[in-house]
C-alpha cells in the first residue's frame, strides 16, 4: 500500500488530512511516526515555495510520498500582508489579540468593500520519482471591525464570511473544515494523488 507522510507536527492537520483522504488505499503518517526529524528553514516568498521546500526536505529521507502545506492570511488593502510571515507577524510570540487589534486598527476608516482578505493554503506533493505536485484552496472575506468567535485559532476570529454573517472563529469545526482553504486544497491535491499514484 502507498505510504504519505504529512510534514506537519500539528495534530489537528494530521487529523483533517486523514478524515479527506480516509477512503484512499493509502497510509498515512506524520512525521513522527515516520521517524523524520528536520529542521526546516522556511524561506520562501510565496505559500506553494514554502510548501515545496517543507515537502523535498522530508523527501530526501523517504522514498515514500511526501506532503506538506504553508498557509496564511492576505489582506488586500496592505498589499496582500501578513502573507507568507503570517505565523511571524509581530512575531511569532506574539498573541492573535494582539496581533488582530493591529491589523483591524490598519485598516482603520476603510470601507467594508476595500476590506477583502482570504485564507490561502497550499498542500504540495513530492512523489516517489520526486515529481512534484501542488493544490490551493482559499477561503474568501473580509476583515471585520472586531474580532469575533471563540472557535478555531489565528486570525479566525478577524476575517468574516458574507455567506455566514460571522466570523471564521464563529463557525463550528465541521462547517469550517467543509469550506476552508486546506480542506479544499487537501481535496484537490487528493485528486492529483489519485490521477498521479
Ligand atoms: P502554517 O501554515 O501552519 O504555518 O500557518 C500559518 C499561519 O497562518 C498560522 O499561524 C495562522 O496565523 C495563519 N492561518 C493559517 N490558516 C489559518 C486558519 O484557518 N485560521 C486562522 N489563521 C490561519
Amino acid at each position: 500500500m502507498n505510504r504519505i507522510i504529512f510534514a506537519t507536527g500539528n495534530k489537528d492537520k494530521m487529523r483533517e488530512i486523514r478524515e479527506i483522504m480516509a477512503d484512499m488505499d493509502v497510509e498515512i503518517w506524520s512525521m513522527r511516526e515516520a521517524g523524520i526529524q528536520v529542521d526546516i528553514v522556511e524561506d520562501g516568498t510565496t505559500f506553494a515555495e514554502n510548501a515545496i521546500i517543507k515537502a523535498k526536505a522530508v523527501a530526501e529521507h523517504t522514498d515514500a510520498i511526501v506532503l506538506a502545506d504553508d498557509s496564511g492570511l492576505e489582506i488586500d488593502y496592505l498589499n496582500k500582508e501578513p502573507g507568507v510571515y503570517s505565523a511571524r507577524y509581530m512575531g511569532e510570540d506574539t498573541s492573535y489579540d494582539i496581533k488582530n487589534a493591529n491589523l483591524i486598527q490598519r485598516l482603520e476608516g476603510v470601507p467594508k468593500e476595500k476590506r477583502t482578505a482570504r485564507f490561502v493554503a497550499v498542500i504540495a506533493a513530492v512523489l516517489p520519482d520526486k515529481r512534484v505536485l501542488t493544490a490551493e484552496g482559499t477561503m474568501e472575506g473580509y476583515i471585520g471591525y472586531a474580532p469575533e468567535g471563540e472557535n478555531g485559532f489565528g486570525y479566525d476570529p478577524i476575517l468574516f464570511l458574507d455567506e455566514y454573517g460571522c466570523s471564521s472563529a464563529a463557525l463550528s469545526r465541521e462547517q469550517k473544515n467543509a469550506i476552508s482553504h486546506r480542506g479544499k486544497a487537501l481535496r484537490e491535491m487528493r485528486a492529483l494523488l489519485e490521477e498521479n499514484m
